[in-house]
């Protein structure tokens, strides 16, 4: 089993990689950090116990992390996720929020701990940008970082060229990129515009008529009404389970290595710079993303999180013959 901790903005698809990563047994949550990006800092953290309630797993610490990225301002994605992050869903806040230390020393304590600790940052990387430059030398534990965001030859969906992750906070991600001297996993749009939740999927998730369905579908309405709006697509593009998919199934996506960092600055701000031809002769430090097994992953992701409806969710999904 996996020790790891969950970096998120939750944010709809994060909610849905949370309840994925929940419904996994081959990793062991040790707590889940939370960030600004999708939504502020605070509201997330109030997102990530809702689902924490959802799928009664309240003794999962939550951390509160970064309100704001390294040098930007903030800038949210409301509009997509609505206004509280969950699609403007009406869930009940949870009443008891525990505030503990902040999320940055949460994880230098962990990576302290543990001595194999894998991350799977799913927002801005403001969080590990932060942990990392105050102490680099825990990172010497960390086993992996899998992180949702960039783009290789995809369009962006923040800017032509950035992917919002990098976009919010491109100084983070250039950091964690240079200075964490290990291969970054990079999940981007490459990989997870290709993972819809199509609306079929959502009928029949809607049939399976529990908790988790209800939930999941009043979470998407307005993400589905988004995607529509702004790209023409019927259904909506979850990227951030597959983050969690890449860590419990690696061969689930295939790519390969290179050199990647991240521009600061102007019309390109927050994107990838992929060196696929190996220009500058640096060794590489990303793993890059470019292929996935959708009906797989898809097929995966409803399984675990309706086990009764297997048979249905096979019969409906192509492709999918689980790993
Ligand atoms: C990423 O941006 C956020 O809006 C999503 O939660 C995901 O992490 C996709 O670009
Ligand atoms: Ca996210």
């Amino acid at each position: 089993m996996k020790n790891i901790i969950i970096d998120c903005d939750p944010g709809i698809d994060d909610a849905l990689a949370l309840m994925l990563a929940l419904r996994s047994p081959e990793i062991n949550i040790i707590g889940i950090t939370v960030v600004c990006g999708n939504v502020p800092a605070l509201l997330g953290a109030q997102n990530t116990l809702k689902i924490l309630q959802l799928m009664k797993r309240t003794d999962i610490p939550v951390y509160i992390g970064a309100e704001r990225p390294l040098i930007r301002p903030l800038v949210t994605a409301q509009d997509t996720h609505g206004a509280d992050g969950l699609g403007e869903s009406g869930y009940p806040d949870v009443a008891d929020i525990k505030i503990h230390e902040h999320a940055s020393d949460f994880i230098i304590r962990c990576l302290r701990h543990y001595r194999q600790l894998s991350i799977i940052a799913l927002g801005p990387l403001t969080n590990l940008a932060l942990a990392l430059k105050k102490e680099p030398e825990a990172f010497g534990n960390l086993h992996q970082l899998i992180t949702m965001g960039g783009s290789f030859r995809s369009h962006g969906n923040s800017s032509p060229v950035a992917e919002f992750n990098y976009w919010v906070d491109p100084h983070s991600a250039k950091y964690v990129y240079e200075q964490l001297h290990r291969p970054v996993i990079m999940v981007g749009l490459d990989v997870t515009r290709k993972i819809v939740l199509t609306p079929d999927l959502l009928e029949l998730i809607r049939h399976f008529d529990n908790d988790l369905s209800r939930f999941i579908i009043s979470i998407t309405k307005f993400y589905v009404n988004f995607h529509w709006k702004q790209e023409r697509i019927l259904g909506c593009v979850i990227n951030d389970p597959l983050a969690v998919a890449v860590c419990i199934a690696p061969d689930l996506c295939s790519g390969f290595d290179s050199y990647v960092t991240v521009e600061t600055e102007g019309l390109c701000m927050g994107q990838t710079i992929v060196d696929s031809g190996g220009f500058w002769k640096y060794p590489s430090n990303a793993h890059v993303l470019t292929q996935t097994k959708a009906g797989v992953f898809m097929s995966m992701f409803l399984e675990r999180l309706f086990p009764k409806e297997t048979e249905l969710i096979r019969k409906f999904i192509k492709g999918g013959t689980p790993t």
